[in-house]
């Protein structure tokens, strides 16, 4: 159990060095002072925290897209096909979650660097995995992900964001969803 535990927290955490880089704080927009009940402080923690969560789901996107082409085996045509319609799930959240933060009056992030700033993921290994790994790997990153959708839902109550912590919602739905499907193909 610890060993696996050790092992999960290799894959989908970033080497302590890399993490200690500092995170780029969400720009203010430009513009009206916003005016929706929610102060501008509290504003500007979600909006960091949906970048977070912005920076893990568009990272886990190219991981699972990455295993699509490069997964190889007996599994191939199972995997090809799940890797498929989880990449497309993931590809279709990211613009909600930008969006969420723009209404809150911050820009988005949306380039590599700052992604690679932001999320609590590592990178697509260079090296593509057996495919096993490769399930081992995005349960990993499902559970990141969700970890970090969920560290923000205090402060979205908080500051009652029902928009926030319903986009919350359905996040954590879909990555404990599919880290529960991936795990199954790991089981006998
Ligand atoms: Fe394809």
């Amino acid at each position: 159990m610890a060993k696996n535990a050790s092992k999960d927290k290799s894959v989908a955490k970033k080497p302590e060095a890399e993490a200690a880089a500092v995170v780029p704080a969400p720009a203010p927009a430009r513009g009206m002072a916003i005016h929706i009940g929610i102060s501008d402080k509290d504003r500007a923690a979600i909006a960091k925290g949906l970048s977070a969560l912005l920076a893990d789901t568009y990272t886990l996107y190219l991981t699972t897209h990455n295993f699509h082409w490069n997964v190889t085996g007996p599994m191939f045509n199972t995997l090809h096909t799940m890797f498929m319609g989880q990449y497309t799930e993931l590809w279709n959240a990211v613009d909600p979650i930008a969006e969420r933060i723009r209404a809150l009056g911050h820009f988005a992030p949306g380039s590599y660097a700052d992604f690679g700033k932001l999320t609590s993921l590592a990178d697509v290994p260079h090296e593509p995995p057996k495919a096993l790994e490769m399930v081992r790997i995005l349960v990993a990153g499902h559970e990141a992900v969700a970890r970090t959708a969920r560290s923000l839902f205090p402060l979205a109550d908080k500051a009652s964001d029902e928009p926030t912590a319903d986009l919350l919602t359905q996040r954590l739905t879909v990555h404990e969803q599919a880290a529960w499907m991936l795990r199954a193909l790991l089981e006998d």
